[in-house]
C-alpha cells in the first residue's frame, strides 16, 4: 500500500478515504470561555508558495493561544473539564468556579506526563480549577521547561527514562482516589479521556476552515500536522477527511523520532527508541493507539525531516515576522522537502495547491545538538 521510498511513505488509498467526524459544537463554546482565549491568526506567506510552486501557502499560528505558546491548551482543557465536570457529577455547561469548590471539596487531583506543552497546559488548566496536578517528564527534557511547568503551580516529577516511561509513571500514580490521568496519547485502558484531547483540537480545525475560506473563498486542499504520538495527526486527519472536498494530509516527525513513519511502513504499530531533538514535543516512541487506525486510513503521506532543517525553518520564519519552535517549522520543512524531492510523487501539490501548514509552537530556546559528537551519527 506504501511507497518504495525510504525517506517517505505515501498511501494512495488515502486522498478517497472519507471519514465520518461528528465535531462537538460545544467544545468551541467552552473554549472561548477560557481567559485570553481568541482565535490564532492564519498568515497567507506568498514568498513560500512562489518559492515552492503552490497557489496559497497559509500558516495557522499557534504561538499565542489562550495566553499560552502552544496549541495544546486546547486539548488539555477540554479533556481536563470534562473529565472532572463527571468526577464531581456536574453538567458540561458549570462555570470554572462552581466547579473549582466541587473539585476541590472532593480533592481532585491530576496527573499528567509530557514533553512539554501538554503537561503544561494541565498545569494552566489545573491552576484555572484550583486543582492539585502531578506532572512527569522524561529526564532528558530542559530544565527551562520543566521551570515552566512549575511555574502553573505543578509538581513537577523527574521520570528516570524517556517520554514513554514518564507516560506510565503518571498512570500508576493517577491510581489513587479521586486521581485522573489526564494523557494525551491513548493506550490499552486508557481511551476515552485521550480521545477528548483530540475532540479539542477542532477549535483550530474549524478556525482554520474558515479563515482559509474568508483569505480565498476556497477550501485547504493540503494540510500539514507535526506528529508526537499523533494526537494532533488525528485530530487533523478526522476533521479534513470529514469535510465535503477532498483535502491530503501529510505528518511530520523528527528523523529521530519517525514512530508513526515506522509504524505506516510497517503496516503495524511499532515502538521506536527516540534520541534527543530539538523537536522536544515531537519525541514520542509510540503512537497512540486510538489514533493509529485513523492514521493509517487517512494520513497521505509520512515524512520525517532533520533537526537542521526545522532549525532553518525557524529562522526563515523569524525573517517573515513569524515567531515559531523547532515542532511548528517542521511543517514547513516537510513542505519544502517534498516539493523539492518529491513533486512528481505528490500529484495532489501543485500550482493550484492550497496549503496550510499547522504550526504548533510559538517561539523557544533550544540549543542545537551536535549529533557526531554525542556519537549519534
Ligand atoms: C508543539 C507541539 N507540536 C506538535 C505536537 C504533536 O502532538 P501529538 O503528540 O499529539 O502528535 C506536540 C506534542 O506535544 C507539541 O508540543
Amino acid at each position: 500500500m506504501g511507497s518504495q521510498h525510504t525517506d517517505i511513505y505515501i498511501n494512495p488509498q488515502a486522498h478517497s478515504w472519507h471519514h465520518d467526524a461528528n465535531t462537538d459544537r460545544r467544545i468551541r463554546h467552552f473554549h472561548q470561555r477560557l481567559p485570553g482565549f481568541t482565535p490564532t491568526p492564519l498568515i497567507r506567506v506568498d514568498s513560500i508558495a512562489k518559492e515552492l510552486g503552490l497557489k496559497y501557502v497559509f500558516v495557522k499560528d499557534e504561538s499565542h493561544r489562550a495566553n499560552l505558546p502552544a496549541f495544546k491548551i486546547l486539548g488539555a482543557s477540554w479533556a481536563t473539564y470534562r473529565a472532572v465536570t463527571r468526577a464531581v457529577g456536574l453538567s458540561t455547561d458549570v462555570s470554572f468556579e462552581v466547579l473549582a469548590d466541587a473539585a476541590s471539596e472532593k480533592v481532585i487531583k491530576i496527573f499528567a506526563a509530557t514533553d512539554g506543552n501538554h503537561g503544561r497546559a494541565v498545569a494552566r488548566m489545573a491552576r484555572i480549577l484550583r486543582i492539585q496536578a502531578d506532572v512527569f517528564v522524561p529526564s532528558n527534557l530542559e530544565q527551562a521547561t520543566r521551570d515552566l511547568i512549575a511555574g502553573e503551580g505543578a509538581r513537577v516529577i523527574v521520570a528516570d527514562g524517556d517520554y514513554d516511561y514518564a507516560v506510565q509513571q503518571a498512570r500508576i500514580n493517577s491510581e489513587v482516589p479521586n486521581g485522573i490521568l489526564i494523557q494525551d496519547t491513548a493506550f490499552e485502558g486508557y481511551t476515552e479521556i485521550a480521545q477528548w484531547i483530540v475532540d479539542g483540537y477542532s477549535t483550530m480545525m474549524i478556525e482554520t476552515e474558515e479563515q482559509v475560506r474568508e483569505a480565498t473563498g476556497g477550501t485547504a486542499d493540503f494540510v500539514i500536522a507535526p506528529a508526537g504520538v499523533g494526537s494532533f495527526a488525528q485530530a487533523v486527519v478526522s476533521y479534513w477527511k470529514s469535510r465535503p472536498y477532498p483535502c491530503s494530509v501529510m505528518a511530520v516527525e523528527p528523523d529521530s523520532a519517525a514512530c508513526l513513519k515506522n509504524s505506516l511502513t510497517k503496516g503495524e504499530p511499532i515502538t521506536i527508541a527516540t534520541e534527543n531533538t530539538i523537536m522536544a514535543g515531537l519525541n514520542c516512541g509510540t503512537v497512540s493507539s486510538i489514533a493509529w487506525p485513523i492514521l493509517q486510513k487517512g494520513v497521505d503521506i509520512s515524512v520525517s525531516v532533520s533537526d537542521r532543517e526545522a532549525h532553518e525553518g525557524v529562522a526563515q520564519f523569524k525573517a517573515l515576522g513569524i515567531h515559531a519552535g523547532p515542532c511548528g517549522t517542521a511543517s514547513y520543512a516537510a513542505l519544502k522537502h517534498i516539493a523539492e524531492q518529491h513533486s512528481k510523487d505528490v500529484q495532489s501539490l501543485n500550482p493550484d495547491s492550497t496549503v496550510v501548514l499547522f504550526c504548533t509552537e510559538g517561539e523557544r530556546g533550544y540549543e542545537m545538538l551536535d549529533r557526531k559528537k554525542e556519537g549519534l551519527l
